[in-house]
């Protein structure tokens, strides 16, 4: 087996201040997202979302954040997922964007809701075509005997909805994330890392410095 024990890289990047830190995590999340964005990051939207069970077996996936504001991060997908059955049982969650490329990574904690239908709604018939078929052809999550059952389930809807108005299927949509905590983590030379902590506080957002 070939050793990987050597895999790392040493951080050149400048050191992050609480001096440079927007005072709302929002506004510090968009710069940062930004810059991912603007420095070519593949799927800069793209997070780990964990979730755990109601005995707290934790499950990871990834998912595409689709909208964020000051009420918090959106993700879509299918209501009768895995992840949909743990956030039923279990609304705490955690969201991670891992940014390695830059040595940077966010994560966000928060109680997970449903979005309104008519949110759910406006976004799905943004989507094109194909993706609104896709959105139809799986129950997420269930056991398939095989691939040709999609591909079977994917021709007849394209038949079915040859017109091209696709309605949205009753149990696909979008989930919020509303955040408590928000963790910036920049990685630094020596593994001197700065990570800076955001924590709600009578209605603003308290800042700590963690160790890394
Ligand atoms: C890059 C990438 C983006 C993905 N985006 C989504 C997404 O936005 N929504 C979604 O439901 N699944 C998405 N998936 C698939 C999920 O990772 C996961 O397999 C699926 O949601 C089922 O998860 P669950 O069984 O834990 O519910 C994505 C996977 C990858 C690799």
């Amino acid at each position: 087996m070939q050793p990987i024990h050597h895999l790392r890289r040493d951080y050149d990047h400048d050191p992050l201040s609480e001096v440079d830190l927007a005072p709302d995590p929002v506004m510090q999340f968009r710069t940062w997202f930004d810059e991912a964005r603007n420095e070519g990051i593949p799927e800069p939207n793209a997070m780990t979302l964990g979730t755990a069970d109601a005995k707290g077996r934790v499950s990871c996936r990834t998912v595409l954040l689709k909208a964020y504001d000051a009420k918090g991060f959106v993700f879509f997908t299918n209501y009768g997922s895995r992840k949909a059955h743990q956030i039923a049982v279990n609304p705490h969650a955690s969201i991670l964007f891992p940014w390695v490329a830059l040595a940077r990574q966010v994560e966000i904690a928060g109680r997970v809701e449903k979005i309104s239908t008519a949110e759910s709604l406006a976004y799905f018939m943004s989507r094109p075509f194909l993706s609104q078929l896709g959105a139809w052809v799986s129950d997420q999550s269930s056991v398939i005997s095989s691939r040709q059952i999609l591909l079977s389930k994917f021709e007849e809807l394209k038949v079915r909805f040859a017109n091209g108005e696709v309605p949205k299927p009753e149990g696909w949509g979008g989930f919020r994330v509303v955040p408590d905590t928000f963790e910036f983590w920049q990685g630094g030379q020596s593994r001197l890392h700065d990570r800076f902590l955001y924590t709600r506080d009578a209605g603003s957002w308290r800042i700590a410095r963690l160790a890394p």
